[in-house]
């Protein structure tokens, strides 16, 4: 199978490449780059107006299976992945069992192999059941093919064990991904505690509860040498601290999400549990200091924490609804509307955001264009305006404070290994 995609705008930052040119592509792999390329394709995409970017590689994803299958399946979940231009995703591990030993690393990567739509990596909780008491079973998983360590949905509140594992972590070459709550300082809080919060009547989430301990896990990756990823990042703090560290040498990369860096809690309006997710909608001055971190570059990564649930679990009021909201199909245009449409991000950003850092900090050999590597690519159309809307959305999961949101961006074919797996104008059909 042989694509040739015409009259692009190639984005790589591996290169630095950002050029108007053709990609051909041959047995699974990029085979040519150039200008007027000629080839006898079995298929010819026309790109003109469009980005062509590598597929996105989402650092942090809730695929629900296995245990939770009603929320999202691997399938339901890798097909989201697909329509919103991403060709690989790191699975976390709060499932139910939760992965902490090889067989359930197994069983998602054989289900996510059959499925073949997207790769899907899987992340091993660092201890078992995620109960923070006992390390999990870190060197089977490993030899199962884990690709990160991380207890993502809460923090290893215990700092000798969470040592521990970080010392295990650069044994195995293995990146930390952390999530920053301090279990001791949230007191049932379901959103940002400011003025917003007391009108409504919720328990607030302070800064602090993230910021001590990104300021913890900091320290302790000086001391160990464990590279640090650090999710889903809300406060102006995380932006300071993660600059002192990077200033320090302290071996810290950073993510930030786009409902962090698109909504403040204060366009919260009512109580609506599409607006619950942990960590919180912050402040304006958050907002700001992580659109400015990204920009500058001191936050590596955009990610979603894809986070499905059904409509009965988040179909009541935020103090009782779980945390999370889905971000794949609505990933790509949120970052087009509030960071490049915005002068905030380049589209070379962008694709360095979305993709090469994230196969950086997991060791990849993707997230580039580089002649001879997967054929692993996304063309999106930057210029396309429409309504985000969730029934559309090929999650199980309809849980999105977007639904309706006017942007602009939209992934037009998503390429994996040289294979289309997600194509717009064959969607379209289903609208006209
Ligand atoms: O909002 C969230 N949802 N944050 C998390 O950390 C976990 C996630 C989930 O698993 O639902
Ligand atoms: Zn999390």
């Amino acid at each position: 199978m042989e694509i040739l995609i015409k009259n692009g705008r190639v984005l790589d930052p591996a290169t630095e490449t950002d050029q108007p040119a053709d990609v051909l592509i041959q047995d699974g792999k990029i085979a040519k780059i150039g200008t007027k390329l000629v080839a006898e394709a079995d298929k010819v995409i026309d790109a003109a107006g469009c980005f062509v970017m590598p597929g996105f590689i989402d650092l942090h994803v809730h695929l629900r299976d296995p245990g939770f299958e009603h929320k999202e399946t691997v399938e339901t979940g890798a097909k989201a992945a697909a329509r919103g231009g991403f060709t690989t995703i790191l699975a976390m591990p709060n499932t139910k069992p939760a992965v902490d030993n090889g067989d359930v690393v197994r069983y998602v990567l054989n289900k996510a192999g059959d499925v073949a739509l997207v790769n899907v990596l899987q992340a091993g909780a660092i201890t078992k059941g995620q109960r923070g008491e006992a390390l999990s079973e870190i060197e089977d998983m490993v030899e199962a093919g884990i690709s990160a360590l991380s207890e993502d949905g809460k923090s290893v509140m215990n700092t000798q064990l969470y040592r521990e594992a970080m010392m295990l972590a650069v044994k195995y070459d293995m990146p930390i991904l952390a999530h920053c709550e301090d279990a001791n300082l949230v007191h049932g809080g379901v959103m940002n505690e400011d003025e917003n919060a007391k009108r409504l009547g919720m328990p607030g989430i302070t800064n602090s509860v993230e910021d001590v301990i990104i300021a913890r896990d900091i320290i302790l990756a000086k001391e160990t040498g464990a590279k640090l990823h650090l999710c889903h990042c809300s406060t102006k703090d995380s932006v300071e601290l993660v600059a002192k560290a990077k200033e320090c040498g302290i071996p810290v990369t950073a993510e930030v999400c786009p409902h962090h860096f698109t909504l403040t809690s204060a366009e919260i309006e009512a109580d609506d549990a599409n607006y619950k997710m942990n960590p919180p909608l912050r402040t304006r001055a958050d907002v700001d200091a992580l659109i400015q971190g990204l920009s500058e570059g001191t936050m590596d990564v955009i990610s979603t924490d894809h986070a499905p649930h059904s409509k009965e679990e988040k179909n009541c009021s935020m103090k009782k609804a779980p945390f999370g909201i889905v971000g794949l199909e609505t990933a790509a245009a949120l970052t087009m509307t509030e960071l490049v449409d915005k002068g905030h991000l380049t589209p070379l950003q962008m694709a360095e955001k979305m993709s090469y850092r994230p196969a950086q900090i997991l060791g990849l050999d993707r997230g580039t264009l580089k002649i001879g590597r997967p054929a692993d690519l996304v063309v999106f159309d930057p210029e396309a305006e429409y309504r985000i809307d969730a029934e559309w959305f090929q999650s199980k999961g309809r849980n999105t404070p977007f639904h309706g949101k006017q942007v602009k961006g939209r992934v037009k074919t998503t390429i994996l290994g040289g294979r289309i797996v997600y194509d717009w104008d064959a969607e379209r059909k289903n609208y006209d």
